[in-house]
């Protein structure tokens, strides 16, 4: 079970914002009936952001709609293994807080034994060439050769703009993301359930990956969106970012990456090829043109 519900925040997918209560009551049921189908053994992957209410008061729903797991836990040994926080660079830029740029995975799994298929996902090592000190594994590299767990931080870009994945819908997850997932918790054949299908993002990763995949939509247009990327991962068709790139970095001295005269700040870049951004209290001196447009 892989999915990412509304976050009750009027979307244009969604009916008028309802209460919390409501939310979470109408979350639970969804909830129950997700647990309930799930094969012991398999996952639950719960991907969400936050509510924002009418005083712009954040809710963050992973801990709204925990308790709604964890009625679970007694009678299907319902666990939390991970809270995967999923990092992005874009979306809106906030005046009275910080920008939010994460959002959470909660991944449950059904029973004591459960699929967890590590080596299929592992990260390349920041330092492969790390040695043993001491011990029989002196001089010996120290790195699993497969790669090192990829943690519960995860940076990925969140599609939006020119990403290559981008529909009508908006807020479709990554397929990277859901890749991720899919091939560390099931095994080729088994079912993808997304009971918030979207433009079916999890369905197309699970097809990639040999998985079977079946979802719902309140939304007929997204549904046949996710019927055609379905149909074009089959084929090998479908266009997608591939996991294997990095996230993108800028390079530096381009008209993109100047910092303009007119903006109240400077950067310098370090030896090591790093830019530092001076903060306030560290402020670098204004070039004599910034200093005279911001009249300070
Ligand atoms: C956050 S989006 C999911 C996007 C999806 N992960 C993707 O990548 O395309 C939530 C989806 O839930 C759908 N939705 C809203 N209420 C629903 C309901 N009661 N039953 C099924 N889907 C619903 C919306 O139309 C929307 O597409």
């Amino acid at each position: 079970m892989l999915t990412s519900p509304p976050y009750n925040i009027g979307k244009n997918y969604e009916r008028d914002r309802i209460s919390i209560a409501d939310y979470t009551a109408a979350q639970q049921k969804v909830i129950d009936e997700c647990v309930r189908i799930v094969k012991p053994g398999g996952s639950i992957c719960w991907q969400v952001g936050h509510h924002v209410n009418g005083h712009a008061q954040i809710v963050p729903l992973d801990i709204l709609l925990y308790s709604c797991f964890q009625q679970h836990e007694a009678k299907h040994k319902l666990y939390l293994r991970n809270r995967i926080i999923w990092h992005f660079e874009f979306g809106c830029h906030s005046q009275r807080r910080f920008s939010g740029r994460h959002e959470v995975i909660l991944w449950f799994t059904k029973g004591d034994e459960y699929k967890f298929r590590l080596d299929r996902v592992r990260a390349p090592q920041k330092y492969p060439g790390k040695r043993g000190y001491r011990g029989a594994r002196k001089g010996k590299y120290s790195g699993n050769p497969l790669g090192k767990n990829p943690g519960d931080v995860w940076i990925f870009p969140n599609v939006k703009g020119k990403h290559i994945e981008k529909t009508i819908h908006p807020c479709q997850f990554p397929i990277e993301l859901a890749e991720r997932l899919i091939e560390a918790l099931t095994d080729k054949s088994d079912l993808v359930v997304d009971p918030y299908l979207g433009v079916g993002s999890s369905a197309a990763a699970a097809i990639l990956h040999g998985r079977r995949a079946a979802g719902c939509d309140t939304v007929a247009d997204y549904v046949r969106i996710a019927r055609r990327r379905a149909k074009l991962a089959a084929h090998g068709k479908l266009p997608y970012r591939p996991r294997s790139r990095l996230v993108y970095k800028p390079k530096a001295n381009t008209p993109l990456t100047t910092v303009p005269d007119t903006f109240a700040y400077v950067t310098s870049t370090l030896p090591n090829g790093s830019h530092l951004l001076p903060s306030e209290d560290r402020r670098l001196p204004l070039s004599p043109a910034a200093v005279l447009r911001n009249g300070s």
